[in-house]
């Protein structure tokens, strides 16, 4: 069979990023522009800022993914894009860009939901088996989703309020580390002890989560010390949000296992990246005999090397966009 090379492009948030992936598995080159720099001073991503830096790295980061992998735009099958979600602003950026190639190249346009991506940054590191749950924990999302075939997506529950890594982000802020301070917190608690005792989140029937409550107990107790005039053990702080957040995962992710007789856990997203996830997730699947895959942390946050990979499934299960494709700042997976 033809080899398919598929040209990713990634701009839902603060990343701009441009890949080409060979047959859905093999990173050729990836190129990632990050603002994390220019948005740790606002403590957060600003999506107007955002934007505007997309704006001034998309050609650049584009041509460099180029010479990096000794290609012209001639030479890829297709293009993938990110249409959502995300940052609307954001997203108009990297679509305009991917619309604009396809146009002039006469390629087929295929659309990627960011999540698909997240899944897929799964089959460069090894083929999908399915049935599958994929673990989807990021920065926007806490998901948990049924694959029982490529491009085959169900649902089964999420988040209620904030993502697990917009809570890790905003515990952080409590703990004076700089956005993102996911990775921070998750290098702190290595160093700190189980004493705090906070409440593990929505601990019901449901394949559902919720953060926010989890988050107010983490600014109360910090704010509580404070008036007592006791130091906050930070390292400590940090060790006790950590076990409960990760519990509070793995506990729906045991029911989703045992309920639907999955055998392939996959684990996607942002907070992939975290300690004390992997280690629980790598636990709980040893003691269920099922087999789980987690991605390389550079594969984990966000780059097009995921979309790209994504965008090859697509293109095979006929996914094609027209140039009426718009940004879909919350846009479903299906
Ligand atoms: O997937 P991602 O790059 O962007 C979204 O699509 O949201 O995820 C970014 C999120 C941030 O909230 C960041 O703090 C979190 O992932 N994150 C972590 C770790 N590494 C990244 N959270 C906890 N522990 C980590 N090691
Ligand atoms: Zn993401």
């Amino acid at each position: 069979m033809k080899d398919i090379y598929v040209l990713g492009i990634e701009s839902s948030c603060d990343e701009t990023s441009v890949s080409i992936v060979k047959n859905g598995t093999e990173e050729i080159a990836t190129v990632i522009s990050s603002q994390i720099d220019i948005h740790k001073d606002f403590g957060g991503v600003v999506p107007e800022i955002a934007s505007r830096h997309h704006v001034k790295n998309i050609t650049i980061v584009l041509e460099e993914c180029l010479n990096k992998a000794n290609m012209k735009i001639e030479d890829v099958d297709a293009i993938a894009i990110t249409y959502g979600p995300g940052l609307i602003g954001s997203l108009l950026i990297g679509l305009e860009a991917a619309k604009t190639l396809a146009f002039i190249y006469n390629k087929p346009l295929i659309p990627v939901h960011h999540i698909a991506g997240h899944i897929y940054a799964n089959s460069l590191v090894k083929e999908m088996e399915f049935p599958l749950l994929a673990v989807v924990v990021s920065g926007g999302h806490t998901e948990l989703i049924e694959m029982t075939d490529h491009y085959k997506f169900n649902k089964l529950g999420g988040t209620l309020d904030d993502a697990i890594g917009e809570c890790y982000d905003k515990v952080a802020r409590v703990m004076d580390l700089e956005y993102p301070g996911g990775p921070k917190l998750d290098k702190l608690a290595l160093k700190g002890k189980v004493t705090y005792k906070l409440p593990i989140p929505l601990k019901d029937d449901s394949y559902n989560f919720s953060f926010s409550g989890l988050k107010s107990a983490v600014i109360n107790l910090a704010h509580n010390e404070e008036q007592r005039g006791n130091e906050l053990r930070k390292e400590d702080l940090a060790a006790s949000f950590q076990k409960v957040a990760v519990e509070s995962i793995t506990l729906k992710v045991r029911k989703a296992i045992l309920d639907k007789g999955i055998k392939n856990v996959i684990i996607a997203g942002g907070v992939a990246a975290n300690n004390i996830l992997r280690k629980a997730m790598k636990d709980l699947t040893d003691e269920l005999n099922v087999k789980l895959s987690i991605p390389p942390i550079k594969y984990c946050t966000d780059n097009a090397t995921m979309i790209a990979a994504a965008g090859y499934y697509a293109y095979l299960d006929g996914r094609r966009a027209d140039y009426y494709l718009n940004s879909a700042s919350s846009a479903k997976l299906n």
